[in-house]
């Protein structure tokens, strides 16, 4: 509960920077949340961000002073900027509004913000919030990568209504989401310190322009596991196919359509990754070709020619550097046998089968594995999907510690 005491977030230093937006007006909320779960909290405002919520608000809830002035004596004198920069555990800005992404990416120090963000070596999370029109322009975009390339974490963000009418992708999370998102950013868990690419949902091979050919996945599972991941301290690249489901917090999401298009997405964002999950139902067969217009009734009968995807698991299980590779295998019968002769001809180091048909697998909440591995296999009963997906990422970390243990033997 968001009320509670949190393990990860008890006396740790929590640097909130805030930047000029409507969604300001949260920030306070998060801080209070921030709070409760106990934290120490610092504001720091950038001079805009005062026009859109008071500094006595954020004091108050935070029992600190609000920092906002680069050059201000009398707080220079108490905790100096370099110092205060040090101070931080995590620094989290939120709202951050395109100009603060803009400059924090050009490296600009004109405020006390972008200065601490430039001299502290802490974790660095923002939360982008602006106009969907800002959030697509090319220069965000380009921005928003050269930061991810750096190492900060883009949380976010939602889409939906906007405070300017407009509806689409640019608001910011809400501030229960953003707790979430911090405490798994200072939770040292199990995974800490691994990059991971999930894999999720189905994949839609287009026929014309308005048909596809799709499946039921629903996604749920591979977004259970990169939320599984990311709490147990791992970096997150989600690439989903279409699905009706929110990203978690921190997860770096790439968005996808067709089989052709994940594997490209997948083959890119793999570099330097140590684990690959392949969650996704990814189609099989693709259309030989795609009607330019849409295709009309005028036979009895139709014929589809259809060309074979690129295997996605199996072309990063054969990559020279390749990461710990899991795969999925969904079976209606001798789920052993068929998943053992899977892991064997793709080369992967897991695989986690189940059942489906008769309502079970797709678009259901519970779900139950086995996992076959070289020299071994063992169940994970049926259970929701967020559960099962926290013991399956357990298992996968023990797992890869195995390997370890054996390489450096
Ligand atoms: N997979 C993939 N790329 C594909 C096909 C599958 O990455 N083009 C991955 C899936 O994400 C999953 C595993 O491979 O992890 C499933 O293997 P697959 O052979 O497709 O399983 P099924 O579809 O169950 O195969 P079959 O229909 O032959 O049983």
């Amino acid at each position: 509960m968001a009320s509670e005491v949190s393990e990860h977030l008890r006396e740790r230093r929590l640097l909130l920077g805030i930047s000029a937006g409507i969604a300001a007006y949260k920030a306070a909320q998060l801080a209070r949340l921030l709070m409760r779960a106990g934290a120490e909290v610092q504001v720091v405002m950038t001079p805009a961000a005062r026009e859109f919520i008071g500094e006595m608000t954020l004091q108050a809830i935070t029992r600190r002073p609000v920092r906002c002035a680069i050059f201000d004596a009398a707080h220079e004198a108490a905790m100096g900027h370099i110092e205060l920069a040090r101070w931080a555990d995590l620094i989290l800005v939120a709202p951050a509004s395109a100009d603060f992404l803009a400059k924090l990416q050009a490296g600009m120090a004109d405020t006390l913000l972008h200065t601490l963000c430039l001299a502290s070596e802490a974790p660095l999370a923002v939360a982008p919030a602006m106009n969907q029109a800002m959030w697509r322009h090319p220069a965000t975009r380009h921005n928003v990568l050269g930061l991810q390339g750096r190492g900060v974490h883009i949380l976010g963000p939602a889409e939906g209504d906007q405070a300017c009418g407009d509806s689409g992708p640019g608001r910011m999370l809400e501030p229960e989401q953003l707790l979430q998102a911090a405490e798994a950013l200072l939770h040292k868990g199990r995974m800490a310190g691994i990059r991971a690419v999930v894999t999720a949902g189905p994949t839609r091979e287009p026929l014309d322009p308005v048909r596809f050919l799709g499946n039921r996945s629903s996604g749920r599972m591979g977004y259970a596991i990169a939320d599984a991941l990311l709490r147990e301290g791992a970096e997150v690249t989600l690439v989903s196919g279409p699905v009706s489901l929110e990203a978690p917090p921190g997860a770096r999401l790439i968005r996808v359509q067709t089989a052709l298009e994940m594997h490209q997405a997948c083959l890119r964002a793999i570099n330097d990754a140590d684990l690959f999950i392949a969650c996704a139902a990814v189609a099989d067969y693709r259309p030989s070709e795609r009607a330019s217009q849409k295709i009309k009734k005028d036979a009895d009968t139709l014929t589809l020619d259809l060309v074979r995807n690129p295997d996605i698991l199996a072309d990063v299980a054969a990559l020279p550097q390749r990461p710990f590779c899991v795969g999925f295998a969904a079976e209606t019968n001798d789920l052993e046998r068929h998943a053992e002769a899977k892991r064997r001809a793709k080369g992967v180091d897991l695989i986690a089968a189940n059942r489906v048909g008769d309502g079970e697998g797709f678009e259901v909440d519970e779900n139950a594995l086995l996992l076959v591995w070289d020299g071994g296999s063992s169940s994970l009963p049926r259970q929701p999907k967020q559960r099962l997906a926290e013991q399956l990422v357990s298992f996968i970390s023990e797992r890869m510690d195995a390997q370890l243990t054996t390489e450096d033997s």
